[in-house]
This record gives C-alpha cells, sequence and structure tokens, in this order.
C-alpha cells in the first residue's frame, strides 16, 4: 500500500487523473450501504469535504468491514473515478484498506447535532468535527491574513516579552508569575509580600498587552506589529472574554486620528476579503449551519464605510432612542463606559454598520491615550461590529512627558517599573499610536460562531483549564 504517495483529500477532489492509483488517510465521518457495497465517506481535515469510498463487500472480510466505523481511522489505496453522485466530481473505488486505529462506539463525537456546551468538554476531540474543522482551518486563515497585511504595508513583526513587571492596562487583571513556595510566602516589615527573592527578583505576571513594548518598537522601526498570546484574570463568564487570548497589536509613529481610524478598517476589511477568497467552502458550511445571514453579513462590511462616531455624538443618539421609548438595562449618560448593549444598539439598529467610536471620557480609558485640547476627552478610538461588539481598542499615545506623568500620578501607577516606557517621551519623543485586535473576536465575526470559547482550540475561562 505504501509504495504510492498519500494524497490529501483537498487536493484529489480536484483531481481528473480517473483511472490512476490514490492512497488516502483519514477518518471515517460514515459507513453506510448494502449487503453487497459499503461507501466510506473519508476526511483527512485538509478540507470541509469528505471523500467517497466505495467497497466492494465481496472483496473484504466481514471483520474488516465492521470495523470501519464513525471515528475509526482508515488508510484506503484504490483507483480515483468519476462519480455518478450528486456534490461530488470523484470518489475511490477500494482495492486495499487498512484499519490504522479503531473507534470504539463511546466515541463521543459519534452523534451529529451535538451542543456546542457539549462539545465543549471534549476539546481534544471537537476539531475532528466538521463545524470545528471548519473554524479551525479559517482561524490559520486568518493568522496568515494577518501576517500578509502588515508585512505587505511595512510592518515589522516584533516580539514583545509575556512575563512583565508592567500592567499596561491599569486594570490589575493579571496572573502572577512566580517560583516562589506558596506555603511559605516570605513577607516584609509592612507585612506584603517580598519578591526579592522570586525569580525575577520582582513581582511579575502574564501580560494583558504588548503595546508598552510595542511603542518601543514603533519609536524606533517606524511600525510594528505583535501577534501573540495575552492573559487577563478579569472574572467575565461571557460568551466575549477569555482569560488567555490571541491580540494583534499595531503601532506606527507620526500617525494621527484620522489615519489610525483608515488604518483600523483597512485592515479589517482585508482579512475580511481574504477569509471570503481563500475560505469559500468553510465560509458556505458555516453559512448553512451555523448562520444563514454569514456570507452577506461579511459581504456587506466590505460594501460600506465605517461610521465614525464621537463619543459624545454616540451618548447623544443613546439619549435619544431613551427619550423615544428605547430601554436599556443600564442608564445612558456622559461619561460611563458603554455596555455592551448600547454598543449594540448603535451598531446593529442605529447605523446598521461598523462604528469607529472616538474621543472618549479619560476617566474610562488608559492613561497613555492622548489628551484632547479640551482636558476631557482623550484621542482613543474602539471599533464596535455587529454581534461582537468591541474588536478593536486602540488610541493615539500621549507623546508629551509632563502630560503624560500627570497622568499616570493622577491614577496612582507606580512608577519603578515604568521608567523606560518614560524614556521614549524623554529622547527624540514622537507623536504615534496603534491599536489591538482581539483575534478571538475576529474569527467569531468571520465564523457566525456565537460563543468565543468555540473559535480557539482550548479555551480558558474561570473555572476552566482542562486539555
Ligand atoms: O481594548 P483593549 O483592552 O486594548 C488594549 O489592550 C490596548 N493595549 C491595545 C492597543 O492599543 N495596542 O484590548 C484590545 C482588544 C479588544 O478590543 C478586544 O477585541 C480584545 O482585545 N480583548 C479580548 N478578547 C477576548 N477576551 C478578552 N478578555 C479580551 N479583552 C480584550
Ligand atoms: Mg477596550
Amino acid at each position: 500500500m505504501d509504495t504510492i504517495k498519500r494524497t490529501k483529500i483537498a487536493e484529489l477532489l480536484q483531481s481528473t487523473a480517473y483511472g490512476s492509483q490514490v492512497l488516502v488517510k483519514g477518518w471515517v465521518r460514515t459507513r453506510r450501504g448494502s449487503k453487497m457495497v459499503s461507501f466510506i465517506a473519508l476526511n483527512d481535515g485538509s478540507t470541509i469535504k469528505n471523500v467517497q469510498i466505495v467497497v466492494d463487500n465481496e472483496k473484504f472480510s466481514t471483520d474488516l468491514i465492521k470495523d470501519i466505523t464513525t471515528g475509526a481511522c482508515i488508510a484506503v489505496c484504490g483507483t480515483l473515478v468519476q462519480s455518478q453522485g450528486a456534490g461530488q466530481s470523484v470518489e475511490i473505488q477500494a482495492d486495499e484498506i487498512e484499519i490504522l486505529g479503531l473507534c470504539p462506539g463511546d466515541y463521543p463525537m459519534q452523534k451529529k447535532g451535538q451542543t456546542f456546551e457539549y462539545m465543549r468538554q471534549y476539546a481534544h476531540l471537537r476539531p475532528r468535527t466538521n463545524t470545528f474543522g471548519a473554524v479551525f482551518r479559517i482561524r490559520h486563515h486568518m493568522a496568515i491574513a494577518i501576517h500578509r497585511y502588515f508585512h505587505e504595508h511595512g510592518f515589522y513583526y516584533f516580539h514583545t516579552p509575556i512575563i512583565t513587571a508592567s500592567d499596561c492596562e491599569g486594570a490589575g487583571e493579571m496572573f502572577q508569575v512566580t517560583t516562589q513556595n506558596l506555603y511559605e510566602l516570605k513577607k516584609n516589615e509592612e507585612g506584603k509580600i517580598d519578591y526579592s527573592g522570586d525569580f525575577f527578583g520582582k513581582s511579575t505576571s502574564l501580560t494583558v498587552s504588548g503595546q508598552l513594548e510595542g511603542e518601543l518598537g514603533a519609536t524606533a522601526l517606524g511600525a510594528i506589529y505583535t501577534f501573540g498570546p495575552t492573559f487577563r484574570a478579569e472574572n467575565s463568564n461571557t460568551p466575549r472574554h477569555l482569560a488567555e487570548f490571541w491580540m494583534i497589536e499595531p503601532e506606527v509613529a507620526f500617525i494621527d486620528l484620522p489615519e489610525l481610524m483608515d488604518l483600523e478598517e483597512d485592515f479589517i476589511k482585508y482579512c475580511v476579503r481574504w477569509a471570503l477568497e481563500n475560505c469559500r467552502e468553510d465560509l458556505e458550511f458555516l453559512n448553512k449551519m451555523i448562520d444563514n445571514t454569514l456570507i452577506e453579513r461579511l459581504e456587506s462590511v466590505l460594501a460600506d464605510s465605517f461610521v465614525r462616531l464621537p463619543y459624545t455624538k454616540g451618548i447623544e443618539i443613546l439619549e435619544e432612542a431613551v427619550k423615544n421609548g428605547r430601554k436599556f438595562e443600564f442608564p445612558v449618560e456622559w461619561g460611563m463606559d458603554l455596555a455592551s448593549e448600547h454598543e449594540r444598539y448603535l451598531v446593529e439598529e442605529h447605523f446598521k454598520k461598523p462604528v469607529i467610536m472616538t474621543d472618549y471620557p479619560k476617566g474610562i480609558k488608559a492613561f497613555y491615550m492622548k489628551l484632547n485640547e479640551d482636558g476631557k476627552t482623550v484621542q482613543g478610538t474602539d471599533v464596535l461590529f455587529p454581534q461582537i461588539g468591541e474588536i478593536i481598542g486602540g488610541s493615539i499615545r500621549e507623546a508629551d512627558y509632563d502630560k503624560l506623568m500627570n497622568q499616570i500620578e493622577e491614577r496612582d501607577i507606580p512608577m519603578k517599573d515604568m521608567w523606560w516606557y518614560l524614556d521614549t517621551r524623554k529622547y527624540g519623543s514622537c507623536p504615534h499610536g496603534g491599536f489591538g485586535l482581539g483575534f478571538e473576536r475576529l474569527i467569531l465575526f468571520v465564523t457566525g460562531m456565537q460563543n468565543i470559547r468555540d473559535v480557539i482550540p482550548f479555551p480558558r475561562t474561570p473555572k476552566t483549564a482542562e486539555f
């Protein structure tokens, strides 16, 4: 059997070499048939599509046929023939079948139509289902699109640390990193933990964002991006939050707010276009099985310009809606952080397209954002998407040393681990800005999946770190 080279099913389904001998390997999706003939649907992960294997039962032992159950792994050598059946161009007439791995009847992915909650318990096996296969292939394509976009636009991929001593977002939602014996924590005179004997000699955590180090890259290389894991110990059990997620953070020197918004819009559209052009079969599957407005929604994002909306104007629209009888759980007032219901109202009901909101009250945004001349608002930008809410958060950075120090002092941010960041403002400071795109939120949008736990292979959320 192994004298011929294995063909991947994606490639095989394109082939017209009828009559040639082929070898395929994969996992059995289904086997059906009669006494005389069996039909096996085989999938190897290279495409959402299965190849049909036609088996003349007389040529094989009944024991072997019996072992070809859903989930079993097999190798098939046979003749490629034009298919008579609808929905497939070619099939294989089996000459030899080898069982590589049996699959007993308690295989958890056996039944169709299980809930996503059920499948999350089997995150180690769910990639073998059609839906998760499609999602993870699209996830791969999105990563490729992102690297291509930045490479084509002159950004350098800059690696920022995962272990850090600073809290970029200042929200105190960090996972600590330590090698100390937790049973015998050393405390100082004030009763606080003494980190001097710890691995790094100071308190360290997993990063919540690569931005601060990304700024160091941008103010030297001109334009950089990061693409790595980030960690947030926020106890948010929502369909849009993970404790471990991947973030893409471009950072650009000499950029202003309108240019930053152009970059955000152009970048997202590039990724969506990439999916439409390179993931067609998987998208069509998801459109059919998960959300039949998916492809239409992706296309509509490309067709229109995103709305650009100052926060203050957004609040006015929400107040107007309340006046006209629209009910929100959380009251609308200037200065508040928009809740998901407010963002969705603006995007899904009022404008019916993506919105880039800008110029937020400084009190609800991070210390590093550039203060506007009004002294009340900052040059932050959030990109709000239908179904998802916030998909991007970014800003123009405060480049002025004294103004930045004011913000740091107002917020009581510990200075001892920030000296290096301040040096960018001390030595050749320059206007710059950037943003962070939540990779899984992009995947949610592009796949039409409803829960962020279902677009990352092994989700990390409060009380779950299995696999
Ligand atoms: O808005 P955030 O907190 O912004 C930053 O971290 C900035 N330092 C980015 C920058 O300017 N370089 O996070 C950015 C994006 C959000 O818009 C969201 O898409 C995603 O990261 N995100 C999460 N995704 C999944 N789970 C979570 N817990 C997330 N928190 C943020
Ligand atoms: Mg944000």
